[in-house]
């Protein structure tokens, strides 16, 4: 699949060591236009936005903050990351956490997050809402597959 001058925005990867991460420097590398990386986490979104747009351009990413829980903040950095770059084209919710005793927490970023911001991604790019189409990879884990994980 050809994604040269697309642009890409992805929740949750301002970690160097994360799969987000991972995911944005093959989009850069595969010659899309640019990248909104939104995060939390702004020491984190600030070293990767560094280290990125040193290999890859200054002009190609941008860090947005982002708490995936509040539909506001999605709602403004879906804006910003289109505006941006004048276009959006693929959108990757992969914010999440893993906390199991704070479940309400991990199901409102997990879960919720995700489906907020596929709503986001049908009404930026959807063409029933006048959009030219798009891509949304929602991160999940094989372990969601697996039947034989023991119960807490
Ligand atoms: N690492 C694994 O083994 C594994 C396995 C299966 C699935 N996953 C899933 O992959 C995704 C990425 O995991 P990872 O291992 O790279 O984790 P990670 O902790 O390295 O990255 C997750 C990022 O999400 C950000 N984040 C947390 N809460 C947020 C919020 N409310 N709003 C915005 N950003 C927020 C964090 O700051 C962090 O940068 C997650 O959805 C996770 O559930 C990971």
């Amino acid at each position: 699949m050809n994604i040269e001058g697309k642009v890409a925005l992805i929740t949750g990867a301002g970690h160097v060591k994360g799969i987000g991460y991972a995911i944005v420097r093959q989009l850069l590398g595969k010659r899309v236009k640019g990248v909104g990386i939104l995060d939390i986490n702004d020491e984190n979104g600030r070293e990767v936005l560094d280290i990125l747009q040193n290999e890859f351009g200054e002009h190609r990413v941008i860090y947005v903050n982002c708490d995936v829980t509040s539909k506001t903040d999605l709602e403004g950095a879906f804006e910003k990351v289109k505006t941006h770059f004048g276009r959006l084209d693929i959108v990757c919710n992969n914010a999440g956490i893993q906390n199991e005793v704070n479940w309400e927490l991990t199901l409102n970023i997990n879960l919720m997050g995700t489906i907020r911001g596929t709503y986001l991604a049908l009404e930026h790019m959807g063409v029933n809402y006048g959009g030219r189409g798009g891509i949304v990879i929602n991160t999940a884990s094989i372990a969601g597959e697996r039947k034989d994980l023991p119960i807490l």
